[in-house]
């Protein structure tokens, strides 16, 4: 695989789904999965309220991506490509340490299906591979199960718990720490 260095943007292909550049025109679908509180719950911020705040969002991952900081990917299923249904990739990357964070969301009628893991194992696959690293994070709130277990699928280890990292909706939410290190990557 070729060394990454964001000067082409990298679409990646899995058996149901094709990884590309999110892009103004998936403004309405961005809108769609994070205005929905079931996608949104176990994250910071609070579901959408109005469709530019999903504009912003897809402008601010072209900016992280000009800055060269993060990679972000539209999930869309094979032949459809006007529906983004999540979204997922890294939201920082440290080049020194060779160590990335990933995050991740799908629109609620597409849960239970394996898509997440899916597009996540051609995500860390790119990661190992493409960019060089050596460890990729994530985390997720104690009681996003659905979430622990994605990570889970993928081989990610639990690496501990921050207590009370974030305050919302009135509350602070513990969240658990998994990692996934290149040499306990073993690709299925
Ligand atoms: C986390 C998420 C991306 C999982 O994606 P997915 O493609 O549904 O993943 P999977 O199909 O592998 O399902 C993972 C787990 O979700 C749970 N799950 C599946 N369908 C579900 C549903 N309809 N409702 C609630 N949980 C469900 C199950 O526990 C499942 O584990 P299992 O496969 O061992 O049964 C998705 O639930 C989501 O977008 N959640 C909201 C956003 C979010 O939490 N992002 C991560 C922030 S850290």
């Amino acid at each position: 695989m070729t060394k990454f260095d964001f000067c082409e943007f990298p679409v990646l292909e899995t058996e149901r789904l094709i990884l590309r550049q999110l892009v103004p025109e998936d403004t309405i679908s961005v809108y769609r999965i994070r205005s929905d509180y079931r996608v949104t719950h176990y994250n910071t911020g609070a579901p959408y309220r109005r469709v530019e705040q999903a504009l912003r969002l897809i402008h601010s991952i072209q900016d992280g991506y000009e800055e060269q900081k993060e990679l972000r990917w539209g999930l869309v299923l094979r032949g459809d490509d006007h529906t983004v249904v999540g979204m997922c990739g890294y939201n920082y990357w440290n080049r020194h340490d060779r160590r990335a964070s990933v995050g991740y969301d799908l629109a609620h009628a597409y849960w239970g299906q394996g898509l997440m893991p899916e597009a996540l194992r051609a995500v860390v696959e790119f990661g190992f591979h493409a960019m060089d690293l050596n460890r990729i994070e994530a985390d997720c709130t104690v009681e996003n199960s659905a979430s622990a277990r994605v990570l889970e699928k993928l081989g990610f280890q639990p690496e501990g718990l921050q207590r009370e990292q974030y305050f919302e909706e009135g509350r602070f939410w513990d969240l658990r720490l998994f990692a996934l290190l290149r040499r306990d990557y073993h690709p299925t």
